[in-house]
Parts: structure tokens; C-alpha cells; sequence
């Protein structure tokens, strides 16, 4: 991952003042934090009336509720308004060509938990510059909990620094899964590798927010999460967070080429023995 070392010489070059760009960081990052706070409020709104909520299915089994269009509807209008030149990349709505900078957004990653009332659902959003993410936030409204990170200045909780956790042994992990491949109905599931991986760790939990469960990782509550047929909203912003909190991300091969498809994300130190497991179900 490149460090803000590498980034900032990037932008004065490009922009011919670091002192600048600095400013610009800070103001997205102040206006980050208020339009996902409200993006966070306008979902408790319609949480507090769940038995109303309008249900469409894009799927037979992916959801989508009045809650996400609002909160998308809300967040686009937001940074429309505020940065009408940055592109916008969002989970319900389509995406409008920019400039250097892009915002990714998840109005509600973890559909179903919500739908079902669990408090494991959450606002995700990254802002890229030049493809890469400068500054993440991931709000769980429920949980009362921001995740925030910032290109080479570390990630935080609730404004308080968080390191991954040290465990080193996959007997006392616990990592997070999800199933987007069955509702996707992919070919490749995730089962061979849960059922592979499930007897040499701890526990698993399954939250239903790839989002919540990169966070959980940075936070050291986890030492690991997998999951496959992922899209790019879905885990942006979590991996900044996830790094700056010095954990580590790859496809299940170790490197990039099969992102998304394939996201493994630990503390770093099971990342090893969790990709040879990986590569005997894969057959490597
Ligand atoms: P979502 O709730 O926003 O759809 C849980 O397994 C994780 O997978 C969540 O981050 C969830 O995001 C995502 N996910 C599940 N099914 C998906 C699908 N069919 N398409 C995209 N993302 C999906
Ligand atoms: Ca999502």
C-alpha cells in the first residue's frame, strides 16, 4: 500500500501546492464525518418503523429497502452539492464520470441484518484520488460506532486509535464470513472453504456487513475475515481502515488480480497459514 510519502509528492506535482491539498484533505475529512453521521440518523428513521419498510428484490435473494435508496438519494445530493466536479460511485445507483477524485459508497452494507433488525449493518464510504483510497469512514449507527481512517495517518474508533490484534495462532482466531456467493448464485462458493477452514480456528461470526467485519479486523476483535463475489462498495473503504490499522488484505492467492472476487483480510500475522489452507481447497 503506498504511504501519504508517496501520495503528497504525487498531488504537489500535479497540483503545485502541498499546503493546499492539505487543507482539502481536512475538509473532506470534517465533511465526511457530518454527511455520514446523517446518512447513519436517516437509517435509524426508517429502522425505528421496520415493519413498513418497503422490500424490493434486485434478486430472488438480494434485498433492497426504501432505507438504502434514501440514504444513497441523501449522500449523492450531499457531495453533488458540495463537490459537483468528483465522481460517484454508489451500491444503488449507477456511476457518473469525474474527475481525480471518486467517492464509493454503501448506503447500507448489510441489507438483510437490517431488514431483520440486527444492529450489524452500517454507512460505508471511501473517497479515492487518482484509484486510491485517501479517506474511509464506516459508521454502524446501532452499534454507535465510526470507524475512520486516513491515507498514512492511521485508523480510528470512535476518535481513538485501533491496532489489529496480535494473536498468531489460527487455533485462537475468529473470523467473520459471508455468503454473497449463494445469493449471487456463483458457481464457486464459499462452503468448501468454511468447512475447510472452520475446524483449525476458534469460532466464526457472521454479521452480514463485509464493512463492520473490516472494522471489527482493524479493531483487533477479529483476527480475520473471508468472503468471495464481493464488490468494490462493499469493502473500499474497510480496507483503508483496515491497513492504516496494520492489518492486511489480498485475493485468496496473496495478491490483487482476483480482488473482490476473493477478499481475505487478517491482522496480518494468520494471513499466511489462512491462504495454505485456502490453496488446498483451491487445489494450488
Ligand atoms: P449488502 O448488504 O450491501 O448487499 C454479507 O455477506 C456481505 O456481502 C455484505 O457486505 C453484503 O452487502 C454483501 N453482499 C451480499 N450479497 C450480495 C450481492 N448479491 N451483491 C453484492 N453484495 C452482496
Ligand atoms: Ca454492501
Amino acid at each position: 500500500m503506498p504511504s501519504i510519502g508517496s501520495y503528497i509528492p504525487l498531488l504537489s506535482r500535479c497540483c503545485g501546492d502541498v499546503e493546499h491539498t492539505r487543507m482539502e484533505t481536512s475538509e473532506l475529512k470534517r465533511f465526511l464525518r457530518d454527511i455520514i453521521a446523517e446518512a447513519g440518523r436517516i437509517s435509524l428513521a426508517y429502522r425505528a418503523r421496520l415493519d413498513g419498510l418497503v422490500v424490493h428484490h434486485k434478486l430472488e435473494k438480494d434485498l433492497v429497502t426504501e432505507a438504502d435508496v434514501a440514504v444513497e438519494q441523501f449522500l449523492v445530493d450531499a457531495i453533488r452539492k458540495r463537490y459537483p466536479d468528483h465522481a460517484i460511485l454508489g451500491e444503488e445507483g449507477g456511476e457518473q464520470q469525474g474527475v481525480a477524485f471518486r467517492w464509493v459508497i454503501d448506503p447500507i452494507d448489510g441489507t438483510t441484518s437490517f431488514i431483520h433488525g440486527h444492529p450489524f449493518y452500517s454507512v460505508s464510504i471511501a473517497v479515492e484520488h487518482d484509484g486510491r483510497t485517501i479517506l474511509a469512514a464506516v459508521n454502524a449507527p446501532v452499534l454507535d460506532e465510526l470507524f475512520e481512517a486516513q491515507m498514512g495517518s492511521g485508523a480510528t474508533l470512535n476518535g481513538k486509535p485501533v491496532r489489529v490484534s496480535r494473536r498468531s495462532s489460527l487455533a485462537d482466531s475468529v473470523l467473520a464470513t459471508g455468503f454473497a456467493c449463494i445469493r449471487r448464485g456463483s458457481a464457486e462458493t464459499n462452503l468448501p472453504y468454511f468447512n475447510r477452514l472452520l475446524p483449525a480456528i476458534r469460532d466464526v461470526r457472521r454479521h452480514g456487513s463485509a464493512a463492520v467485519d473490516l472494522g471489527y479486523v482493524a479493531c483487533g476483535r477479529l483476527e480475520g475475515f473471508w468472503e468471495l463475489d464481493l464488490k468494490i462498495y462493499d469493502a473500499a473503504a474497510g480496507f483503508l481502515i483496515l491497513t492504516e490499522a496494520g492489518g492486511r488484505y489480498s485475493d485468496f492467492g496473496g495478491g490483487t488480480a482476483n480482488l473482490y472476487d476473493q477478499i481475505l483480510a487478517t491482522n496480518g500475522l494468520i494471513h499466511e497459514q489462512v491462504m495454505d489452507i485456502f490453496g488446498q481447497v483451491a487445489g494450488r
